[in-house]
């Protein structure tokens, strides 16, 4: 299962029942942090003005505004490289729950610091907070990324990024 989670762009627009949305906060304020700081805080946003003003922060991130809904991730800032990493695993966390709820999910990144900024302000996040990135969720509509251009999706081979025991020892 865990192999086949995908970004996804396109959403319904039905409303994600609050029960499931809970045990995807609970999934996510039980992910380890380093030393166990738990930086994070969520922002449930479901307001459709509040998204429709950070999708319009820039294009790559304009699909956000079909999902019913998003959590914000916003970080203490007390510790930015260690919260990075937090960040990268609870996301990753947000997005599995999802999917093994039967959802699907995305995550945007706002960003420049400008961007952020703005977005902070659309959120009402205190300006001394990290907020950077935003995961959506809903019912999957399609896998494709609707984005003009859009990257392959493919995965490069074991072999170009595995090593046993030594790097660049194949077997
Ligand atoms: C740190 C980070 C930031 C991302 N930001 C965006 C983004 O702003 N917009 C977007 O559409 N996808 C974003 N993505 C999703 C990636 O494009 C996606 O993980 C990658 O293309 C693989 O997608 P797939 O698993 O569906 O093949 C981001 C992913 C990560 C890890």
């Amino acid at each position: 299962m865990l192999r086949s989670v995908r970004q996804i762009r396109q959403y319904a627009p039905d409303p994600v029942p609050a029960e499931i949305v809970e045990q995807i906060l609970d999934v996510a304020r039980w992910t380890g942090s380093a030393v166990n700081s738990q930086p994070w805080h969520f922002i449930v946003v479901r307001d459709r003005v509040s998204l429709v003003r950070l999708s319009a922060l820039r294009a790559p991130i304009e699909w956000l505004a079909t999902a019913p809904l998003g959590i914000a991730i916003v970080l203490s800032g007390a510790s930015p490289i260690a919260e990075a990493y937090d960040e990268g695993r609870v996301t990753e966390r947000i997005l599995t729950a999802a999917n093994a709820l039967g959802l699907g999910a995305g995550v945007a990144w706002f960003g420049t610091e400008e961007h952020q900024t703005a977005a902070k302000r659309i959120l009402g996040v205190p300006a001394d907070r990290t907020a950077r990135s935003i995961v959506m969720i809903g019912r999957a509509l399609s896998r494709r990324d609707p984005r003009p251009g859009a990257r392959a999706r493919g995965r490069k081979a074991r072999a170009e990024v595995v090593s046993y025991d030594r790097w660049g020892s194949r077997t």
